[in-house]
């Protein structure tokens, strides 16, 4: 007798699709019918713009549910008030959310049923964005979408490649199948862990380095420690002995974790080997690479018009561990934080520093990278890869320790 398949997350969730109006609304349709699939009970809702791409009855035919269009439709508020089907959801979700909806959401307006219905709700939020790559990278949209993800929103794409109107760029709606897979993640319980790590030691470095220039003065970046400190919370949970290197942040220790807090890049290095030895090695700390050559000993004056610092190249703490041969390491896996050419400057990386694995992030955006609580990931190692579409980080940080699992009985 053959055991059924476990029951999606999705079962039986309800969902409130919106959406907008871009060409990405075609996609839409796949992804009614792919919530359906999972289980969930799907109701659209369309704005204006929308109904100029497709058509509510296509979204009716797959939803079996009447599709809403307009706050000022009577029959459908006696079946239904608008405030009733915001209250319905569980969950809503807005794709494609095109520059002028997430303006509009970031802003509470309320001038047509989508916005009045994501104004309404107290379900989670969650934003697919999909638009032409130069409204996606304005600064408008980029702090729109900051100030959604900021109130809890979940950020989904977009996704980087070629765009309806013949250019490249990121504002690709991310493919309904990703979509489901990151609603579904969302709404799984808790992972309580497994014994997945259960017997090895994880060595994890997280948040940025601070270099002083002077007494009152440094070089540091934006890492929060986020994504760090959720790969350790996500290892300890796998059963594995964890120490967790951290530069200067804020955050709580995870349980089961020993912390181990530093300043300094140098101070980094000497503290990871310190825990060595491990099994398994995880650099997410976003360490300097310059440090200044002799940190002044007194503040240092506002004397002449321009300064130019003396710096010089701080140790490359992943090179090293990835080189030596006497710690018993299994596996090395390097994060790689960069603004553009992710895919190739990844590689380079993984090949440079003789890694296992690295994990790929875009930084300098709104919704990923430094500081978000979400982040979107690719993960290559020499003949593999494998994207975690965004997510929050805690989430991706579970994925990444099942991937790392994974290699390690590869
Ligand atoms: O902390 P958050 O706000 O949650 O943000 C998460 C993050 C963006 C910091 C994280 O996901 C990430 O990408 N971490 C790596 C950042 C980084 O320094 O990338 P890099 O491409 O410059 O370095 C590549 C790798 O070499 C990293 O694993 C880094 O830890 C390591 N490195 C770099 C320089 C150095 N001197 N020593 C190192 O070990």
């Amino acid at each position: 007798m053959s055991a059924s398949p476990p029951a999606s997350p999705l079962h039986g969730q309800r969902i409130l699709l919106c959406v907008g109006g871009g060409i990405a609304a075609y996609k839409s349709l796949e992804l009614v019918r792919r919530l359906r699939e999972a289980g969930a009970q799907v109701q659209v809702a369309m704005t204006a713009g929308a109904q100029q791409f497709v058509t509510p009855l296509s979204f009716q035919a797959l939803s079996g549910q009447p599709t809403r269009t307009t706050l000022w439709d009577d029959g459908a508020e006696q079946a239904m008030g608008h405030l009733e089907l915001a209250r319905w959801a569980d969950r809503v979700v807005v794709a494609p959310a095109t520059a002028d909806l997430l303006a509009r959401l970031a802003h509470g307006m309320a001038d047509d049923l989508v916005a009045t219905l994501c104004l309404a709700t107290e379900a989670p939020l969650t934003l697919c964005p999909a638009m032409n790559h130069r409204m996606w990278r304005h600064p408008a949209t980029q702090a729109n979408v900051a100030v959604l993800a900021q109130r809890g929103a979940q950020v989904l794409g977009p996704e980087d490649g070629p765009l309806a109107e013949g250019e490249s760029g990121p504002g690709r709606l991310t493919e309904p199948a990703a979509i489901v897979a990151a609603l579904a993640g969302a709404a799984a319980p808790a992972d309580p862990g497994d014994g997945a790590l259960a017997g090895l030691k994880v060595v994890v470095s997280a948040g940025p380095t601070y270099e002083d220039l002077d007494p009152v003065r440094y070089l540091g970046n934006r890492s929060s420690g986020k994504m760090g400190f959720a790969v350790a919370a996500s290892a300890a949970r796998r059963g594995a002995e964890v120490v967790l290197v951290a530069g200067p942040v804020s955050l709580p220790t995870p349980p089961g974790v020993r912390r181990v807090d530093v300043r300094s890049a140098a101070q980094m290095r000497e503290a990871v080997f310190a825990a060595f030895p491990a099994d398994l090695y995880i650099g997410a700390a976003a360490v300097a690479d310059y440090t200044p050559r002799e940190p002044a000993a007194n503040k240092i004056k506002k004397s002449s018009e321009s300064l130019a610092l003396d710096l010089v190249r701080t140790p490359d703490i992943l090179a090293e561990v990835a080189a030596q041969t006497t710690h018993g390491l299994k596996l090395v896996v390097g994060f790689a934080a960069e603004t553009e050419k992710v895919a190739e400057y990844a590689r380079g990386k993984l090949a440079a520093k003789r890694l296992d694995m690295i994990v790929a992030n875009r930084v300098g955006i709104a919704d990923g990278g430094f500081e978000s609580d979400t982040n979107a990931m690719t993960a290559y190692w020499k003949d593999g890869e494998r994207a975690f579409p965004s997510a929050p980080k805690t989430r991706l940080a579970d994925a990444l320790v099942d991937l790392i699992a994974e290699r390690l009985q590869a």
